[in-house]
């Protein structure tokens, strides 16, 4: 076969495998079986030079156009295939902009303490209090001593209290920041203190952690018939308009006098439930104990004397409340531990 005619036949082969070509992979196959260092063509370019001089010229010039007639034929090809490529893609991608979003989000709800806190909140900023938040990790000195614990008190023990140190201690209730408010703002003062408390206790209705709500009254003439009419309207508020509390004597370090508080309970006539068995919430006593209070013991007050506290001019009343104990109560939660398993079945109920 003739050079020449050897041209013709690469070309026609070469022309139908770039059309066959059906996908880049398949055109860059045909680009070198035909073009590539092993293909027919370089080949044949490689040995024009050994050609007979007659036919040199024509073959070198005819090979070498040949060479440059494929090359455009691919890169033709090749932007061809891409563009049927990127609207097959655009085909198939289709987003339906009319289709619902999915899936749909689940609207979330607050956690029931914390819907508690905001409530037991919005209760006291209606009477005119203020709220206020303080440390977890706590002096031993706000914590105990300035509130008139005295130095052996079975709370400072480790076995009740969790100590990062000899001084310093996760509080183990609220009412520290009765000190720390004092030491910062002269009276006449009205606060709240919500946060989260630690003890070493796990039960049904003890955690390691839990959440309690703080208050403080300091004036000229606070008596404990303003204590008595705070917590009633409190109860209220939260139990039910027909409510009634009762103080019952106790004792706290840092109130005297100190009282428990109690509130009638909402779901029984007489310490009974309709089918005539004793009511399970408040045991047949119709009272539910709710909270510890009292006045501010004079002790306190001459701690913080310096910064404005003179307990021959102030009284004052203070209260401390386990916020999951009312959730419990108001929601008829039994198990403490609920609140902080995270099952969504519990959660779902409340908010
Ligand atoms: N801090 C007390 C407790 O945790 C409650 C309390 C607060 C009592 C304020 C009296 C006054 O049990």
């Amino acid at each position: 076969m003739s050079a020449m005619d050897q041209l013709k036949q690469i070309r026609f082969e070469a022309q139908a495998a770039i059309e066959a070509a059906a996908s880049s992979a398949q055109l860059e196959q045909a680009r070198v079986e035909h073009l590539g260092r092993k293909a027919e063509l370089p080949n044949l370019l490689r040995g024009v030079a050994s050609l007979p001089p007659a036919e040199r010229g024509s073959v070198g010039k005819a090979a070498n156009q040949l060479r440059k007639e494929l090359e455009a034929a691919l890169e033709t090809r090749q932007s061809d295939l891409e563009r049927a490529e990127l609207d097959a893609r655009l085909a198939t991608d289709v987003v339906d902009v009319t289709l619902p979003a999915s899936p749909v989000v689940p609207v979330g709800r607050l956690h029931l303490v914390t819907a508690t806190r905001r409530e037991v909140e919005d209760i006291f900023l209606g009477l005119g209090f203020r709220v206020a938040e303080g440390p977890e990790v706590e002096h031993a000195y706000y914590n105990f001593d300035g509130l008139n614990f005295n130095s052996s008190h079975p709370a400072r023990l480790w076995t009740d209290t969790f100590y990062v140190s000899e001084d310093v201690l996760l509080r183990t209730h609220t009412s520290p920041m009765q000190v720390r408010a004092m030491e910062l703002h002269a009276p006449p003062l009205y606060l709240i203190i919500p946060g989260r408390v630690y003890r070493r206790d796990s039960d049904a209705t003890h955690t390691p952690q839990f959440h309690q709500v703080e208050g403080l009254a300091v004036d000229e003439d606070i008596t404990l018939g303003d204590l008595n009419g705070t917590l009633t309207t409190f109860a209220r508020a939260v139990f039910g308009d027909e409510r009634k509390i009762r103080l019952r004597p106790h004792f706290f370090p840092f109130t005297e006098p100190s009282v428990e508080v109690d509130v009638s309970c909402f779901n029984c006539r007489d310490g009974f439930v309709r089918d005539g068995s004793r009511c399970p919430l408040c045991k047949g006593t119709t009272w539910i104990e709710i909270l510890g209070a009292g006045m501010v013991d004079p002790n306190v007050f001459e701690y913080v004397r310096e910064f404005g506290y003179d307990p021959d001019r102030y009284t004052g009343f203070a209260f401390g409340m386990g916020l999951e104990r009312i959730a419990m109560l108001k929601h008829g939660v039994t198990d403490l531990r609920l609140f902080y398993d995270n099952d969504l079945r519990f959660l779902e109920q409340f908010g």
